[in-house]
């Protein structure tokens, strides 16, 4: 029995560990050690093998087959894994290693615990066939039924082709490792064959691919050793489950801390950018913000943070990339966030200074329209407690969709700074006082004179505070306890969506 399980821990033997040593990858298990509390993973299904036959696999049975399974702790918090052996058949899925993955998979969710898979295979067990497919629907099909009641963790640590991106691409948050970690439906060769494209595997589906061109990777790392690390700091931010609360810290950072430096943080120039991840620094705990799609559509910031110890998403338009416009990508990007932190009770703060949608055919082709409605959609139908401060612009559409008051938003705040109008002045002017300029002796004076005129009467925050869609005008260096204060306020909310089968949201 000892031997046997010595056996196990062996995978596909010494030799095609140290050849994945020698590509600088951890093993199956040496990667679970890392993720886990030491010493509290305990294996599942070390014994299971693989029943086919043909194609000369009848003695070629590996104990375990291509998947280490089981439970384990993070920060003393029980989470499931599964972790793919690449020494084992090229951690390809035969049905048994579905079998075993769909095992913990359902031990997660009947336990209400987070599911955290590690990717390194060559997708299906070709010896397998139809067999091999199941096992990935039979996967799938989890993926999507427990979306929303546990989060789901991919992590991409070799390679994930074809039908086995999709399992990944359904979860909640897919981490890759530069170098090793590559996803794509159909490799180079497919692609040379088909499209006439020369590529590398990197350039087709590495983690910067990922990271920064389509959007499919939430976080790259250059090392697996922190990639392991930062999903562990990403599942201290998460609730075990959705009916859980996101786990509450201390901190030395006091609740009251002001900070003098957020007055003079918005250029008095409108067109001046600023980074808007200062001001998420300055306003939650210790300066710890884990910033999710860091390189994909800069134009929207989004991540975790904490204040007052409990964990908050935070969304913030951000000036210093295009102006902080939102486009396909933002909207995307931000909905399916807004999304993730409703479903898991994670209060949402969001930061707005948005000059509106991005114009032109690219993104009007594009499906901007489309796309734009998702983020209406989330924070729309999103029911944890919602805070925003308006520190600059709130144009047009724009204004609305960033977790404005109309979206049943809790408190609204703005800074003196904020400007709510339909448009900015010099194009509002332009529009509705166009003859007026036209007939003007001196039409440059006049247009001065009317933009003037108009930034006096709509840029600004008081038009929208007597409407009581801003809750106050507060003092920029007061943000953190504002909203802190804000946040304790609503900690017990409560409200609801009509009872309907599931929305419609556009896609
Ligand atoms: N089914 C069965 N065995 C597989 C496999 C699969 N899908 N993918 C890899 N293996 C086996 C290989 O036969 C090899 O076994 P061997 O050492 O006993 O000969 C072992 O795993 C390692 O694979 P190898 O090709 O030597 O590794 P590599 O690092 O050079 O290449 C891949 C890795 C993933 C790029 C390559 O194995 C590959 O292209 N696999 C097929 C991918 C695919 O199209 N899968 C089906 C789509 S769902």
């Amino acid at each position: 029995m000892i031997r046997l399980g010595e056996q196990a821990r062996l995978g596909g033997g010494q030799n095609r560990i140290d050849q994945q040593h020698q590509r600088g990858k951890l093993t199956a298990r040496e990667r679970l050690a890392v993720l886990m509390d030491e010493g509290t993973f305990q294996e599942i299904d070390r014994f299971v093998t693989h029943r086919t036959t043909d194609f000369g696999l009848a003695d070629r049975t590996v104990l375990g087959d291509a998947v280490v399974t089981g439970y384990g702790n993070i920060d003393g918090r029980q989470v499931f894994a599964y972790s793919q052996d690449f020494t084992v058949f090229g951690g390809s899925l035969s049905e048994v290693v579905g079998q075993k993955i769909c095992k913990v998979m359902d031990l997660a969710a009947k336990t209400g615990c987070p599911m955290i898979g590690i990717c390194d295979s060559g997708g299906a067990r070709i010896q397998e066939g139809a067999l091999s497919l199941a096992a990935y629907g039979d996967i799938f099909l989890r993926n999507t039924m427990y979306s929303g009641v546990v989060p789901q963790i991919s992590i991409i640590m070799g390679p994930s082709a074809g039908g086995a991106v999709y399992s990944p691409a359904i979860t909640d948050f897919i981490f890759m490792v530069r170098g090793t970690g590559q996803m794509y439906i159909t490799g180079p060769d497919v692609v040379r064959a088909v499209t006439g494209e020369d590529v590398t595997h990197d350039q087709l589906g590495g983690a910067d691919a990922h990271g920064s061109r389509s959007g499919v990777a939430h976080f790259v790392y250059d090392t697996e050793e922190d990639c392991l690390a930062e999903v562990r700091r990403l599942v201290s931010f998460l609730p075990l489950n959705n009916l859980d609360d996101p786990p509450v810290y201390r901190t030395a950072d006091n609740s009251d801390r002001t900070d003098d430096s957020l007055r003079t943080i918005v250029p008095p120039e409108p067109n001046r950018p600023y980074d808007v991840r200062e001001v998420i620094y300055s306003i939650v705990d210790d300066e710890e913000f884990m910033e999710v799609q860091s390189t994909y559509a800069p134009n929207i910031v989004v991540g975790f943070g904490r204040m007052g110890g409990r964990t908050v998403g935070l969304v913030g338009n951000q000036p210093a990339f295009l102006a902080g416009v939102l486009d396909i990508n933002a909207s995307a990007k931000a909905s399916r966030f807004v999304r993730f932190c409703d479903c898991f009770n994670v209060p949402l703060v969001t930061l707005v200074d948005v000059p509106g949608f991005m114009p032109g055919t690219e993104q009007e082709y594009g499906g901007i329209i489309r796309h734009g409605a998702k983020l209406i959609y989330a924070y729309a139908e999103a029911t944890v407690p919602k805070v925003a401060i308006i520190t600059r612009k709130a144009y047009g559409g724009a204004y609305i969709v960033m977790s404005s008051k109309h979206l049943r938003s809790d408190v609204n705040l703005a800074w003196p700074s904020a400007e709510i109008a339909v448009m900015g002045p010099d194009g509002a002017v332009n529009i509705i006082y166009r003859e007026e300029i036209a007939r003007a002796d001196e039409p440059d004076d006049r247009r001065a004179e009317l933009i003037t005129n108009y930034q006096q009467r709509f840029t600004n925050p008081y038009v929208a505070a007597n409407r009581g869609y801003l809750d106050d005008v507060i003092d920029p260096a007061q943000s953190r306890p504002v909203i802190i204060r804000a946040l304790e306020m609503l900690q017990n909310k409560r409200d609801t969506l009509p009872a309907k089968k599931h929305g419609n949201i556009p896609l």
